[in-house]
């Protein structure tokens, strides 16, 4: 199964991913690395992996519909089974969905439909709710919509901060992204 990855920040989930492979726990071919912008960590660190990036810059497009079909393009070169959205924090339309329908996939630190967003923490923790957890689902063109594959809950603990409750929910968001991506594989 070939998949490329999606990736806006520091690409943390993706090293799991990427040590998940290297292991052999995971019979997954990471295709290529892809970024919004330029200079994240989740680049770096793909290509210090020895795995092809590409960076399709939101901000050197005219239109938000021009940046879509680049990105579309960059992606569709690599043939991938899957695209995994992994951090990656920005909405693509429908031209990309279509394009992929059914085999874009994206990780949440939040039990959807509740707390979608960039904020998924922040907001479940400022909301008060006892447990929260993270979700990995089908993605379509809307704010961290479509299907849900699987969720895992994880406790707010008395004194968390955003960081302490994003460090624990990303340990299971890990867990779970390599489970769904190995179910896939098998399918
Ligand atoms: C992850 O927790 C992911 O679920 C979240 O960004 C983090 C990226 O971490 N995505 C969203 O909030 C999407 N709405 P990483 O770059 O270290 O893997």
């Amino acid at each position: 199964m070939r998949i490329v990855v999606l990736v806006s920040g520091t690409g943390s989930n993706l090293q799991a991913v990427i040590d998940a492979v290297a292991a052999g726990e995971l019979a997954v071919e990471i295709a290529a690395v892809g970024a919004d912008r330029p200079g994240t960590f989740g680049i770096e660190r793909s290509a210090a992996a020895g795995l092809e990036t590409f960076e399709v810059n939101f901000k050197e497009y005219a239109s938000r519909a021009e940046w879509d079909a680049a990105l579309r393009d960059a992606v569709a070169v690599h043939q991938p089974d899957y695209v995994v959205s992994s951090g990656f924090m920005r909405i693509v339309s429908a031209s990309f969905i279509e394009a992929f329908n059914g085999r874009y996939v994206n990780t949440h630190p939040a039990l959807l439909p509740s707390f979608p967003g960039a904020h998924g923490v922040r907001d479940a923790l400022a909301y008060g709710v006892k447990v929260t957890g993270c979700t990995v689902h089908f993605a379509d063109a809307g704010v961290d919509t479509g299907p849900i594959i699987a969720q895992t809950p994880v406790p707010v603990l008395d004194g968390d901060t955003e960081e302490s409750l994003h460090g624990r929910i990303k340990v299971a968001e890990r867990e779970l992204l390599i489970k769904v991506l190995g179910d896939l594989a098998r399918a």
